[in-house]
């Protein structure tokens, strides 16, 4: 399996690489691409660590030999954020950053899953998807945007308030990746029946808008790092166990189809040897919860036409 991590030097992408040289099944190769020249460097770096993971990297004019023979492609690349700006302020450069790359990813790894973290998500995912689909190559079961940041987020917020351990605890978070398009479905939870109607809300708005308290926490020096490689190594790692023929995995995250609220959503996809194979319906929810899915619609479809209108110029004006 080989993995290639494109903004590999960048805040995301050199913890994300390390989570990755360290737990990628043996034999596992991890490419790393960055426009920063000292991209080579950091896999010298992480070559050093002693696990049998090969690591490779690559700047400069050489991106398609980073993504050679690529299976799943992890995008971190771009631009963050700084206190006061939304996700989606970030849209203008980093719509760019995607059609490039995703565009690169067509032309030398054509069956590779491509899992997008660039912001802002709602609208990166269904930009490539139209950059994959002039290509000729598009298919939406290869195509996804890292959400389960929101779910580690949820995890851990829910599992203090209700005093367990937050490794013991999963929390389902539907919708998109940002502001009120993220929707935790903390009802699903054994136990969250114990708190109160108002603290569902305040925990809610924590989550919603968790990306925002790191943003203001790091006072300008760009947004959460740390915890979203995390999140994107447990989402590519899952991919790969899907790939590699592992039954019954699976995780949330922003994909097209299988739901009724807009056509891209987040929501929880069994993977298989292909990319997501299956979507796992949502099943009862609470009746805020319920509230909140009915009045996504709007916003996300407004997010995906924003992607979408992107990429017909860019792909007009870079033929
Ligand atoms: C996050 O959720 O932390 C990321 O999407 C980065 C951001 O700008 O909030």
């Amino acid at each position: 399996m080989k993995v290639a991590v494109l903004g590999a030097a960048g805040g995301i992408g050199q913890p994300l690489s390390m989570i990755l040289k360290s737990s990628l099944p043996a034999g596992s190769k991890v490419s790393l691409y960055d426009v920063a020249p000292f991209t080579p460097g950091v896999a010298t770096d992480l070559s050093h660590i002693p696990t049998d993971v090969e690591i490779d990297g690559f700047t400069g004019d050489d991106l398609p030999k980073a993504l050679e023979g690529a299976n799943v492609v992890v995008i971190p690349a771009g631009v963050a954020r700084k206190p006061g700006m939304t996700r989606d302020d970030l849209f203008n450069i980093n719509a760019g950053i995607i059609a490039n790359l995703v565009r690169n990813c067509a032309r030398v790894c054509p069956k590779a899953c491509i899992c997008i973290i660039t912001n802002p998500v709602n609208s990166t995912v269904p930009l490539a998807a139209e950059v994959l689909k002039a290509e000729g190559v598009y298919d939406k079961h290869r195509l996804f945007g890292v959400s389960v940041l929101d779910v580690l987020r949820s995890e851990t917020f829910l599992a203090d308030e209700l005093g367990i351990s937050r490794e013991r605890i999963l929390v389902p978070v539907v919708g998109g990746h940002s502001g009120t398009t993220i929707i935790p479905l903390l009802s699903k939870v054994i136990g969250s029946e114990k708190i109160s109607k108002a603290r569902v809300e305040v925990l809610t708005d924590r989550i919603q808008n968790a990306g925002t308290e790191v943003v203001e926490a790091k006072a300008g020096a760009g947004s959460a790092t740390l915890s979203m490689a995390t999140a994107g190594a447990r989402f590519v790692l899952k991919v790969v166990r899907g790939l590699s023929g592992e039954p019954g995995v699976n995780e949330y995250c922003y994909v097209e189809g299988g739901s009724k609220y807009a056509p891209f959503f987040a929501q929880n996809v069994i993977f298989g040897k292909a990319g997501w194979k299956k979507v796992v319906d949502l099943g009862k929810v609470s009746d805020y919860e319920q509230k909140l899915l009915d009045e996504v619609g709007p916003q996300l479809e407004a997010n995906i036409k924003k992607g979408v209108e992107f990429a017909q110029k860019w792909l007009s004006e870079n033929k």
